[in-house]
């Protein structure tokens, strides 16, 4: 195939002054720095991807060439560079699983990037439709059979039909520009926070049957609440707070309220799914109620109330807004289509 240069350095395009730009010569690559700088402008997710080889051992590359293809017959494809040792393997596999990684994950980006032997040390698979081995604890999987495979340049395009699919509530792994970055920044506003002194975090839960999470108090009810640290502000710590909070799987979603309160006192209120019943909830020390019963007014301290009050409001068409102030006044900015951004992780088209 013959490269087109469409443009040469100094060429008359639009390029500003701190731009330059790069062209291929029958294929060549003039400026090969440039033109890995410019593909490392592309933001992608980070995927791992298994497969069994002809002799049934379980082999696994790091991928961020992974994109949907086609939702009917729903078809995903990956490139495999020559010099992956799975190469072939991956043209003769009977399928492959697709793993897309959350933000904890750049370890296992790491090792299923190396040439070790010893990839799958330590982790309990399950198998897929294929054979190829399911990973334990990603942000969602696609196990696939083999659907074709076409060779372009050093690459093969490995294509598969997706039979089974799950996804996990987490934060994805993300790669840009040669390194990893997870998507934290929406809860990491611990660093914003001038106040030292412990910070109220009140959770608005929900359980697996879509029961409000509660601590039971005299005088009513409350919302399940922890004291921590500006520097536990993001959403690794906040995921694993809830967790031991509900003894349980806990997600985190998004910051649902802030306001500050008497004394100086600043509280946070985040919103969440517990993935437990309300017989493991109950275990771990609360109630679950019925959103379509509950009371606000039962929820005493002050501010919650007007939080639950708002959420049940919310809940019936699941548009959020996020609430700014104090006790006595603020203002509710909108979070656009929350339900669709918290459930979209399907398709990139
Ligand atoms: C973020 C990231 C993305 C990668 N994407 C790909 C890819 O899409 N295709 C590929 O062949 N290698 C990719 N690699 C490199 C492979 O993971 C690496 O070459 C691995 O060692 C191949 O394993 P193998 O030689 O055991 O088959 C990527 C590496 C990283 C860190």
């Amino acid at each position: 195939m013959t490269g087109r240069a469409f443009a040469k350095k100094g060429d008359a395009v639009n390029v500003s002054a701190q731009q330059v730009a790069g062209s291929a010569v029958d294929g060549v690559i003039e400026d090969i720095g440039l033109y890995r700088q410019v593909l490392g402008a592309f933001m992608t997710g980070v995927t791992v991807i298994t497969t069994l080889d002809q002799e049934g051992r379980q082999r696994g590359i790091t991928a961020n060439s992974f994109t949907s293809v086609s939702l009917d017959p729903p078809l995903v494809l990956f490139c495999v560079d020559y010099r992956a040792a799975s190469y072939e393997t991956f043209q003769n596999a009977e399928g492959f699983v697709v793993h897309i990684l959350g933000s904890e994950q750049q370890e296992l980006a790491r090792t299923f990037a190396s040439k070790s032997e010893q990839k799958f040390a330590g982790i309990t698979t399950a198998p897929g439709v294929s054979g190829a081995p399911i990973l334990p604890g990603v942000h969602g999987w696609l196990d696939c059979t083999l659907h074709d495979v076409v060779i372009a340049g050093d690459h093969a395009i490995v294509i598969g039909e997706v039979q089974r699919y799950s996804a996990e509530p987490a934060r994805p792994l993300g790669f840009y520009q040669g390194r990893f970055f997870g998507f934290n920044n929406d809860q990491e506003i611990g660093s914003l926070i001038p106040h030292s002194a412990p910070i109220a975090v009140g959770w608005m839960m929900q359980s697996q049957g879509g029961a409000i999470v509660a601590a039971r108090t005299e005088s009513g009810f409350a919302l399940p609440s922890s004291r921590l640290r500006a520097n536990q502000i993001h959403s690794e710590a906040l995921i694993a707070e809830a967790g031991s909070l509900f003894d349980t799987l806990a997600s985190v979603e998004f910051l649902y309220s802030v306001y500050e309160g008497g004394n100086d006192q600043l509280s946070l209120v985040y919103r969440g799914q517990v993935f437990a019943d309300a017989a493991e909830i109950e275990k771990a020390g609360f109630v679950c109620l019925d959103p379509g019963r509950v009371d606000p007014a039962a929820f005493t301290r002050p501010g919650e109330a007007a939080v639950v009050g708002r959420y049940l409001e919310e809940l019936v068409g699941e548009r959020f807004g996020v609430y700014a102030g104090t006790l006595a006044e603020g203002s509710i900015a909108r979070v656009a289509d929350v339900a669709a951004d918290t459930r979209s992780n399907d398709d990139n088209e």
